[in-house]
C-alpha cells in the first residue's frame, strides 16, 4: 500500500477543509443518471461534518475548455450531494476561486458544507497552474483528496493544492487503494486477470504490466478476436485489429516465456449482425463462419474461465467479455459475473473490477455490489492496471513523506 497520510490522523475541528472530489457523475436531461460516485463520497463529507470541519468541495465536471459554460455546472450536483449526505443543506458557490469562493467559504460554520463550481472553468485547473493553485489554497486550511477516479490527472487541485497545505487521503481514496493493492501487489495466488473490451491497441501496457503480475490471464471481448487472429484462426467479419497480429503474437510469446497460463475464447457466439434479439450460433472458434461476427465467448469458454475462477484466489476484472449492452450478446459476461460473485459471496475469492464498462456490465448482471470491490475509477483504474504512478497518488505520498521530515 502506497504510504500516505489519511483523513482519520488528521485534526480539522473548526478548520476550513478544501475536499477534492470527483462529481464527474452521468448526468442526462439535469438529473444525475448514475450517483454512485456521490454516494461513495458521502462517508468522507459525513466524517468530516462530524469531527467539526467546515467542509469545501470541488470538483471538475466534463471537459469544458477552461472558461465558465453553463452546461457543464456543478449546480445540478447539490440536490444529489444533499440527499447522499442525509439532508444537510450544501450551499453553492458559482465561482470556484476569487471573491464569490471567499464570501461562500467564509460563511460557513463548523459541520457546515459548500461545493464550488466547476475547477475546468478556469484553464489553471488543467495546467497544473501554480497561481490557480494558491488562489484555492487561500480557501482552505487543509487539503483532503477523496478523489482517486481523477488521480491519473497532474491538475492543479489533485497536484499542485496538495502541495501547499497539510494533505491527506479521503476514505473513499484510502478505500481504493487498499483494494487495488490487495488485489494486485500483494494478492493471494492464484491471482486471475479477466480482461475484455474492444481493442488490444488500447491496453497493450495494461496486458504487458499484468502479464509479469498474474498467473492466469483471460481474455474476452472484441480484443480476444485480434489474439485469435493473430494465432491463424478465421475471425469472419468480427472487429479486429488486422494490423496488430504482430504485437499480439509478441504479448502471447511474453506470457508463455513467464509461464502465465493464458485462457483465450474456445468457442464463441455468432451472428450476421449486432443487433438485439439477433438469431445467434455457438461455433468453435476455428470454425467461424467467414460472413459471421464473434459477439460473445462461447458456453464452453464461459465453463473454462469459471473453472479458472473457481482454482484463482484473487481476481481483477477490467472489460466486458462480449458486446454486453446488446441482448443476447450479454450471456458469457453475465455468467462470468455471478460466478465471480458467487465465489465471493462464500469467502473464496478475493474479487475487484473497474472501468466504466465493466461496472454498467456488472450492474446490469445484478451483481454490481456483490465483488469484494467495485472501484469508481474508469481511466484511472486502467493506469493503475498499467503500473503507472497515478499524480494524485503520488501527491499524497509526498505529504506523507514531507510530514515524516517536520
Ligand atoms: C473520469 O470520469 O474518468 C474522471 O473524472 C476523469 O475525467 P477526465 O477523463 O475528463 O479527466
Ligand atoms: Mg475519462
Amino acid at each position: 500500500m502506497p504510504n500516505f497520510p489519511t483523513l482519520n490522523a488528521m485534526d480539522v475541528r473548526d478548520k476550513r477543509v478544501l475536499l477534492r472530489a470527483d462529481l464527474n457523475v452521468p448526468v442526462k436531461d439535469g438529473f444525475v443518471t448514475d450517483a454512485t460516485r456521490i454516494e461513495r463520497l458521502a462517508p468522507t463529507i459525513t466524517a468530516l461534518i462530524d469531527k467539526g470541519a467546515k467542509v469545501i468541495v470541488m470538483s471538475h465536471f466534463g471537459r469544458p475548455k477552461g472558461k465558465p459554460d453553463p452546461d457543464f455546472s456543478l449546480q445540478p450536483l447539490v440536490e444529489p450531494l444533499r440527499k447522499a449526505i442525509g439532508g444537510r443543506e450544501v450551499v453553492f458557490a458559482t465561482d470556484c476561486i476569487g471573491e464569490e469562493a471567499k464570501r461562500v467559504v467564509g460563511g460557513l460554520r463548523p459541520g457546515q458544507v459548500a461545493l464550488l463550481e466547476n475547477l475546468r472553468f478556469h484553464k489553471g485547473e488543467e495546467e497544473n497552474s501554480p497561481d490557480f493553485a494558491r488562489a484555492l489554497a487561500e480557501l482552505g486550511e487543509v487539503y483532503v483528496d477523496d478523489a482517486f477516479s481523477a488521480a491519473h490527472r497532474a491538475h492543479a487541485s489533485i497536484d499542485a493544492l496538495a502541495r501547499l497545505l497539510p494533505a491527506a487521503a479521503g476514505k473513499l481514496m484510502e478505500a481504493e487503494l487498499a483494494a487495488l493493492t490487495a488485489a494486485l501487489d500483494t494478492p493471494k495466488r492464484p491471482l486471475l486477470a479477466l480482461i475484455g473490451g474492444a481493442k488490444v491497441s488500447t491496453k497493450l501496457e495494461l496486458l504487458r504490466f499484468l502479464i509479469g503480475k498474474v498467473d492466469v490471464l483471460a481474455i474476452g471481448g472484441a480484443m480476444a478476436n485480434t489474439l485469435l487472429m493473430a494465432e491463424g484462426r478465421g475471425v469472419g467479419r468480427s472487429l479486429c485489429e488486422h494490423d496488430m497480429a504482430e504485437t499480439a503474437r509478441q504479448l502471447l510469446a511474453l506470457a508463455r516465456e513467464r509461464n502465465r497460463r493464458v485462457i483465450l475464447p474456445e468457442d464463441a457466439v455468432v451472428a450476421s449482425e449486432l443487433v438485439s434479439g439477433a438469431a445467434t450460433r455457438e461455433v468453435a472458434v476455428d470454425a467461424v463462419p467467414s460472413d459471421a461476427m464473434i459477439l460473445d465467448i462461447g458456453s464452453k469458454t464461459v465453463a473454462r474461465i469459471g473453472m479458472a475462477l473457481d482454482e484463482a484466489r484473487s481476481l481483477v476484472w477490467n472489460g466486458p467479455l462480449g458486446a454486453f449492452e446488446t441482448p443476447p450478446f450479454d450471456r458469457g459476461t453475465v455468467a462470468v459475473a455471478k460466478k465471480a460473485a458467487d465465489l465471493t459471496r462464500a469467502g473464496k475469492l478475493l474479487s475487484v473490477a473497474g472501468g466504466g464498462d465493466t461496472v454498467a456490465a456488472l450492474a446490469a448482471a445484478g451483481v454490481g455490489d456483490e465483488l469484494s470491490y467495485v472501484s469508481t475509477a474508469g481511466g484511472a483504474f486502467l493506469e493503475w492496471l498499467e503500473g503507472r504512478e497515478l499524480p494524485g497518488v503520488a501527491a499524497l505520498m509526498a505529504a506523507q513523506a514531507q510530514g515524516a521530515r517536520k
